[in-house]
């Protein structure tokens, strides 16, 4: 899942080109540390944002430009970027506009939905109408800025899968596993999950070993 999620939003919908820079924030989530390792493979520069306590594991990972959510705001220290990923509900899109150059490309996980995502899914039109009203502000931002907007949502493309799994036979992106739970433990690890503070992946293991 995180690992189609990264690939779609950076490599087809962002474009992401050797040398740019891609903001990814919240980078020890599930999200974060596989797009912050298909990032550097892709050859851009990253920064990211996290606590303190994980400020290591993401820059074992490869980020180049740590904020430590704890003692900066990340709109005061990045600059120049040319791709945000939305990995963050609040503001955080909002704020990253300030950080991208004009040209820069959001691509957001979380919302707001936008018409361009309505029509691609073929919703109907008068759902396009309400993805167009919740994503007024954030579209009328990027505008202003001359950025794209968009919203994304994974859906399964094996032959990506294939060139995903590639890179994690090589060694070249390790996934992050924060713990592995049994199965009959599934609730216990979804209310940890919820608690928002996973470092990487949280497992349900299916069958025992
Ligand atoms: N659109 C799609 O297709 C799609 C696909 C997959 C996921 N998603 C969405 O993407 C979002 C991210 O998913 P995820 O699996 O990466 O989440 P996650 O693993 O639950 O994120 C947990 C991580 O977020 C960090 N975090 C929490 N608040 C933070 C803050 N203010 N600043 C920086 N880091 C912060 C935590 O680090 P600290 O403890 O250091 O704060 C923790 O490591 C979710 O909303 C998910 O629903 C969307």
């Amino acid at each position: 899942m995180v690992g189609l999620t990264a690939w779609q939003a950076l490599r087809e919908r962002a474009n992401l080109e050797p040398g740019e820079k891609v903001f990814v924030p919240a980078g020890s989530g599930g999200i974060g540390t596989f797009a912050i390792q298909l990032a550097k493979h892709l050859g851009a520069h990253v920064g990211t944002t996290t606590s303190t306590i994980n400020v290591t594991l993401v820059r074992d990972l490869g980020a180049d430009e740590v904020v430590d959510y704890m003692q900066d705001t990340f709109d005061t220290v990045l600059r120049d970027y040319d791709v945000v990923l939305g990995t963050l509900r609040g503001d955080v899109i909002e704020q990253s506009v300030g950080i991208l150059k004009p040209g820069g490309r959001i691509v957001s996980l979380v919302g707001p939905l936008d018409p361009a995502f309505a029509r691609a899914r073929k919703l109907n039109g008068l759902l396009a109408l309400v993805f167009g009203w919740m994503s007024r502000k954030i579209r009328r931002l990027a505008k202003q800025r001359g950025l794209a907007y968009s919203f994304l949502f994974v859906r399964p493309d094996g032959a990506q899968l294939a060139e995903i799994a590639a890179l994690l036979e090589s060694g070249r992106i390790r996934p992050v596993i924060d713990r592995v739970f049994p199965f009959d433990q599934a609730h216990a690890a979804l209310v940890h999950l919820g608690k928002g503070r996973a470092r990487g992946k949280v497992v349900v293991q299916v069958k025992p070993d």
